[in-house]
């Protein structure tokens, strides 16, 4: 099946009202993962890098470090292997740049091969986000690449109340937003926050998304709406982790919030941090079940440096040449490799029969 825009999967989506899970990845064995459990139950896979996740494929270990040349080789590295996995596969796939910050980083995954570019202006005013946006959107439309852009600030989702200098997305501003960039999907702020601490009473604003669609739909505009910040931070799996000897603290977004928001018009929902809950769970369970594995690991004292965190980029340091390159030779790396793609697995699996994407990859054009 082919590797197709991002774009594609969205408009299916909007149209059935379903939305599709967008994961993040940080090595090509994540990528892998994504790509099987899509094909096990015949879903398009949406695959999603964000610049630090690109620096450490390009093999930078302290990747908020990384520079625009590592970010390049991580793009090259990821693309070569995402596209030559779609073309053998039953699924569509596509690649998308999440959080691209500038017009090079942008430019940069399209000419290493992404089909899909999230140009992320909302910190600018509105004037300066719409002209980087539209700037990106004329690359990437020539090289018939989709674009995500976003509007308003994902902030606190504590502050539920409504403010005239509110951060979430005003609805007013969707449609001449998209007519003046010609972006082809929207990020909204209507009260999801990336990470795991996002609150324990968290309420979206939903009539952020129905008013916007609803005025997209009053002015034809054939776009899609984007979800950020959305892991649901399954509390099994917190609990898993602090019985684990871990002291991660965290919930996320209420299953049943999500589900509300999709037929409302939301047709991505990106999903990173439960990913790296799962995977943290698996390794520190391996530790636990395998207590003779410890001496010597180059991952253990990693890990349990800080219960509180669930960073795998932190505690797989070690082997980032051999995730990156995808030549596992390490007989440790060979016996965690499996714990990782199963963690990403777990996920992938559970939020696209959540969100209803299950059986739709031979519907998409
Ligand atoms: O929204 C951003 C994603 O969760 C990626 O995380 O910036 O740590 O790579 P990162
Ligand atoms: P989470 O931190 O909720 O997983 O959000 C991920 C995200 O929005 C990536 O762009
Ligand atoms: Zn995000």
């Amino acid at each position: 099946m082919p590797y197709i825009t991002t774009k594609n999967i969205l408009t299916y989506a909007r149209d059935n009202k379903i939305a599709h899970g967008a994961f993040n990845v940080n090595m090509p064995c994540q990528a892998e993962a994504i790509i099987e459990a899509c094909e096990e139950i015949r879903c398009a896979a949406i695959i999603q890098v964000a610049e630090p996740g690109l620096a450490f494929i390009g093999g930078r270990v302290d990747f908020l470090n990384g520079t625009l040349e590592e970010k390049k080789l991580g793009a090259k590295r990821i693309a070569k292997f995402v596209k030559e996995r779609a073309n053998k596969s039953s699924i569509p796939v596509s690649l998308h740049l999440d959080h691209g910050r500038s017009f090079e980083s942008c430019k940069a995954v399209i000419d290493a091969g992404f089909n899909s570019v999230m140009i992320d202006g909302s910190a600018l005013s509105y004037e300066e986000n719409v002209k980087l946006t539209k700037k990106v959107v004329n690359y990437a439309h020539k090289h018939g690449v989709s674009v995500e852009a976003e509007l308003g600030v994902l902030a606190g989702v504590e502050d539920h109340v409504f403010a005239t200098n509110s951060t979430y997305t005003n609805p007013l501003l969707v449609v001449d937003f998209f007519n003046k960039t010609k972006c082809d999907s929207l990020a909204l702020s209507y009260g999801t926050k990336h990470g795991a601490v996002k609150g324990d009473n968290v309420v979206l604003r939903k009539e952020i998304v129905i008013a916007s669609m609803e005025n997209m739909r009053h002015a034809e505009i054939d776009g899609t709406l984007v979800s950020h910040g959305s892991s649901m931070v399954p509390q099994y799996i917190v609990n898993e982790i602090n019985n684990l000897g871990g002291a991660v603290k965290g919930h996320g977004i209420p299953l049943e919030q999500l589900k509300e928001v999709i037929p409302a018009g939301i047709s991505k929902i990106n999903i990173d941090t439960d990913i790296r809950l799962a995977i943290t769970r698996n390794i520190r369970e391996y530790f636990a079940n395998n207590p003779d594995k410890i001496e010597g690991s180059k991952i253990y004292n990693l890990l349990m440096e800080k219960p509180e965190a669930f960073e795998y980029r932190y505690y797989l340091k070690e082997y980032n040449d051999e995730l990156q390159t995808n030549k596992i030779n390490s007989s440790e790396l060979k016996e965690i490799l499996p714990l990782i793609k199963k963690g990403v697995k777990e996920i992938v699996l559970t939020a696209s029969i959540e969100f209803g994407s299950v059986g739709d990859a031979n519907y998409i054009k």
